[in-house]
């Protein structure tokens, strides 16, 4: 029989940089890093070389950046999924993928392990695991954090420095930052008190709306069949599409979350979110619906987008019930086409102008000028009968009446 094989999820931070020596000497095991580009800005160049120095045999760096936006944060943003009406879930929507594409080469490279370096107490131990178990269910999953001994960030650095893994000793930094190009989730330090509010260092990608430039702009985004194709008509390409948003957002201020969230493993937790791009296609996307899609479909579908925000955060991604209502909401898109307009000025989205070919909008029956073609007359009927129920109850229970007397 060969080594032990175990793939790992890879970031080239200080604990998966440790995960690969720990994990190699506890299992006497072949590693194999993967790490996928989400877009993070971290530097991904020389991570190969930095694995097999930390003791891997081979390492994978995998561009995911296109895939990431097409399959994954393009089904969130048709789906309208917002975790608790604000969260637009970058790290959330990234897992599944990761998680995925670590069991592929997993598989591919003959591991019967994989390894993350996820806490104890988060949601993304939850992601990886429930994802890991229903796409390769024969797979072995480790933990190292759950079990390890070290107990603090300085006990880590000591054995990377008596095991010579290379790692970078910044400047502690007081947050733990988690990014790719869907948003950023910052948590830890001075965050964790919720009557504080958010120090300016801990914000990444966007400016304080205050000082934001003060003169607005406008922005255009097309979209087909509820996916953004084209930004001021010339950004065509998802990645750059996201990536331009990003930018011209946070120049503004705009997608700064302060949440407080209810996580999988039933505690609440405080963590800031910068997701400019996000928020701007969000609010596009919605506005388009609004035109479009008829008032019980627009109404069951707030359901839906709750229940799939709900499936993402708790990672369920790869879940049956997912992937029903993934083919809803991708039947509620089919129309989803045309053009929506916005300003975005010192940390404000606003909506100017929204049009489809599909618009259900009718300007004659929405008018109150004399070319109103709506039947005024026709409101009587429907009043009598629509109010029926609720005027034999007020018959019955008299409310006004008993008002006067008291
Ligand atoms: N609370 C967020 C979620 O569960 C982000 C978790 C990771 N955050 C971090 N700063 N490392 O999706």
């Amino acid at each position: 029989m060969g080594k032990v094989k175990i793939a790992v999820a890879y970031s080239g931070g200080l604990d998966t940089s440790i995960i690969v020596k720990w994990l190699k000497d506890k299992y006497d095991a072949d590693i194999i890093t993967v790490t996928g580009d989400l877009g993070q800005r971290a530097e991904l160049e020389g991570l190969e070389e930095k694995a097999k120095l930390t003791g891997a045999v081979k390492s994978y760096v995998l561009d995911l950046r296109k895939e990431f936006i097409t399959d994954y944060v393009w089904t969130a943003l048709k789906a309208g999924a917002l975790y608790e009406g604000i969260y637009p879930m970058a790290c959330a929507i990234g897992r599944p993928l990761l998680a995925k594409v670590l069991a592929e080469v997993a598989i591919k490279e003959g591991a019967d392990i994989v390894a993350h370096g996820c806490t104890g107490k988060g949601n993304d131990q939850v992601r990886f695991e429930v994802a890991i178990q229903t796409l390769a269910p024969d797979l072995k999953i480790l933990a190292p954090l759950r079990e390890w001994e070290f107990k603090s960030r300085e006990e880590e650095i000591d054995y990377a420095v008596e095991n010579k893994i290379p790692v970078k000793v910044t400047k502690a930094s007081p947050y733990s930052i988690d990014e790719n190009l869907w948003g950023i989730a910052i948590e830890c330090g001075v965050l964790e008190d919720p009557t504080v509010a958010p120090p300016e260092d801990a914000y990444q990608i966007t400016v304080d709306p205050k000082y934001a430039p003060p003169q607005a702009e406008t922005i255009t985004i097309n979209f087909e069949k509820g996916i953004p194709v084209g930004l001021n008509g010339k950004i065509t390409d998802p990645v750059e599409l996201v990536t331009a948003l990003n930018q011209l957002g946070g120049k503004h201020g705009i997608g700064r979350l302060d949440v407080i969230e209810n996580r999988v493993v039933g505690i609440k937790s405080r963590e800031i979110y910068e997701a400019p791009a996000a928020v701007i296609l969000n609010t596009a996307h919605t506005e388009i619906e609004k035109l479009i899609l008829d008032k019980d479909t627009f109404r069951f579908k707030q359901d839906v987008s709750n229940r799939v925000a709900n499936l993402i955060y708790d990672g369920l991604w790869f879940s049956p019930l997912f992937n029903s209502l993934k083919a809803f909401v991708d039947a509620t898109q089919e129309n989803v086409t045309g053009e929506v307009t916005l300003e975005v000025y010192k940390g404000n989205v606003r909506i100017l102008a929204r049009s489809s070919k599909y618009s259900l909008y009718n300007k004659d029956l929405a008018t109150y000028t004399s070319d109103d073609t709506f039947d005024h007359k026709a409101a009587e009927g429907f009043l009598s009968i629509y109010g029926l129920p609720y005027k034999t109850w007020g018959k019955v229970t008299n409310i006004a009446k008993k008002e006067v007397k008291s």
